[in-house]
C-alpha cells in the first residue's frame, strides 16, 4: 500500500493526477491540502473535493493553508486553467466540506503519528511545505519518500523564459525547501519531476479518445482541433465528459502557446513516480532558486558537479517513458471510469 499525503493546486493536471491516484486500489490518499497557485487556495480546495467524489474517493481529508506565498503576492493562472481552475469542466458542488485543520497541522500530525509511512507528492508551489518543514525541520527524516514537480534545468521555463510556474509562484519557498534537504542521504531526497521530464508528457486527442473506450463509453470521445473551443463533451460517462471538458481547455491553452493542441500533463507523471507505477531514472544534484533578480526570479538551478561545494540535496528525473506512461494512464483511469459509469466504488 503506498499512503500518500498531497499538496495540490488543482488544475487541471492535478485533478487528472488525482483521478489516476483515485484509481489505484493501492493506493491510499491520507489528505490532500490545499495550496494557492493555479486559483486560491478555497477554490483548489472544492475542485480537490469534487474531483475525489466523482471517482469514489468520498471522505478524504481536504485542508487548506496558506492563502498566499511566503513572500510575495499571489499570482493565479485562469488562461493556463480556467477561471476555476477545470477548464472548461463544471463539476457537481462538493457534497464533503473543507477540513476545519489547517494543512500544516494535517501534514506535521500525520508525519509525526506516522513517522516512516507516508509519501509526499507536491504538485503546487511549495508554500505549505515549506511552512510544514518550518514547523517540523524533521520531516525530512518522518517522511518514506517526497516527490516534487517543479523547476526547470537546463531547460526552457513555462511561466518565464527561466522559470516554471509552481518555483515561480513562491520561490521562497522553494528555495526554503532544497535547503532543508541540503546533505541527507540520497534515499531521503525529493525526486524532482521538473520540466525538462513533465513536458515529455504530451497528452493528445487520442489518449481521451483511448481513454473514453477503456471506460466503455458507448461512442468515441472526440476533442479536435477543428472544433469550436469550449465545445462541451457529451460522454454518457460522467468522469469522462468532466475530465474531457477540462482537457479540451487545456489543448486549447497549449496551441495558444503554440506547443500544438497537446497538454503537457506535468502531475499526472509525478503521482506515477509518488505511486510507484510510472519508471524514470534520476539524477543527483544540488539545487537552489533564485528569490531576487526581475529577470530569473523563480528559476531553479542544478548543480551537477559540486561546482557550489554543497552536498546534493534533491534527485533530478532524467529519463521517463511517456508512451507506456499513458498505457497506464488509459488502462487504470479508464477502468475506474467505467467501474463508476456502472455505480460501483
Ligand atoms: O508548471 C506546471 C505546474 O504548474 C503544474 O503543477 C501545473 O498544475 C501548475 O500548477
Ligand atoms: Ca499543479
Amino acid at each position: 500500500m503506498t499512503r500518500l499525503l498531497l499538496d495540490v493546486d488543482t488544475g487541471i493536471d492535478d485533478a487528472l493526477a488525482l483521478a489516476y491516484l483515485s484509481s489505484l486500489a493501492d493506493v491510499e490518499l491520507v489528505a490532500v491540502t490545499a495550496s494557492p497557485g493555479n486559483v486560491d487556495a478555497i477554490q483548489v480546495a472544492r475542485n480537490t473535493l469534487s474531483i475525489l467524489e466523482l471517482c469514489g474517493r468520498d471522505g478524504v481529508e481536504v485542508a487548506v493553508g496558506a492563502e498566499s506565498p511566503l513572500a510575495i503576492p499571489l499570482v493565479t493562472t485562469p488562461e493556463t486553467h480556467g477561471p476555476h481552475g477545470l477548464g472548461h469542466a463544471v463539476l457537481p458542488e462538493p457534497r464533503g466540506t473543507i477540513s476545519p485543520r489547517d494543512a500544516v497541522d494535517v501534514w506535521v500530525e500525520a508525519v509525526r503519528a506516522q513517522p516512516g509511512e507516508l509519501t509526499a507528492l507536491i504538485t503546487a508551489p511549495l508554500t505549505n511545505f515549506a511552512m510544514a518543514i518550518r514547523r517540523e525541520p524533521r520531516m525530512p527524516e518522518l517522511l518514506k519518500n517526497v516527490v516534487i514537480m517543479g523547476g526547470s534545468f537546463y531547460y526552457q521555463g513555462n511561466t518565464t523564459p527561466t522559470a516554471e510556474w509552481n518555483t515561480h509562484v513562491d520561490p521562497h519557498a522553494a528555495k526554503e525547501v532544497f535547503q532543508a534537504y541540503v546533505g541527507l542521504p540520497r534515499d531521503r531526497l525529493p525526486i524532482v519531476c521538473s520540466l525538462d521530464s513533465t513536458e515529455r508528457m504530451e497528452m493528445n486527442p487520442e489518449h481521451v479518445r483511448r481513454l473514453a473506450a477503456a471506460a466503455g463509453c458507448g461512442k468515441e470521445e472526440l476533442v479536435l482541433p477543428g472544433q469550436p473551443e469550449g465545445l462541451r463533451s457529451t460522454s454518457d460517462n460522467e468522469l469522462i465528459r468532466h475530465l474531457s471538458d477540462a482537457l479540451r481547455f487545456y489543448f486549447e491553452f497549449h496551441r495558444l502557446y503554440g506547443q500544438g493542441y497537446i497538454a503537457h500533463v506535468h502531475d499526472y507523471f509525478a503521482a506515477g513516480v509518488a505511486a510507484g507505477t510510472l519508471s524514470c531514472t534520476t539524477r543527483l544534484a544540488t539545487v537552489d532558486v533564485e528569490t531576487d533578480s526581475p529577470l530569473l526570479k523563480g528559476t531553479t538551478v542544478a548543480d551537477y558537479r559540486n561546482l557550489w561545494g554543497k552536498p546534493p540535496n534533491a534527485r533530478i528525473v532524467s529519463s521517463n517513458h511517456p508512451a507506456a506512461a499513458f498505457d497506464e494512464l488509459v488502462s487504470s483511469l479508464g477502468a475506474l471510469a467505467a467501474r463508476r459509469g456502472q455505480g460501483h466504488d
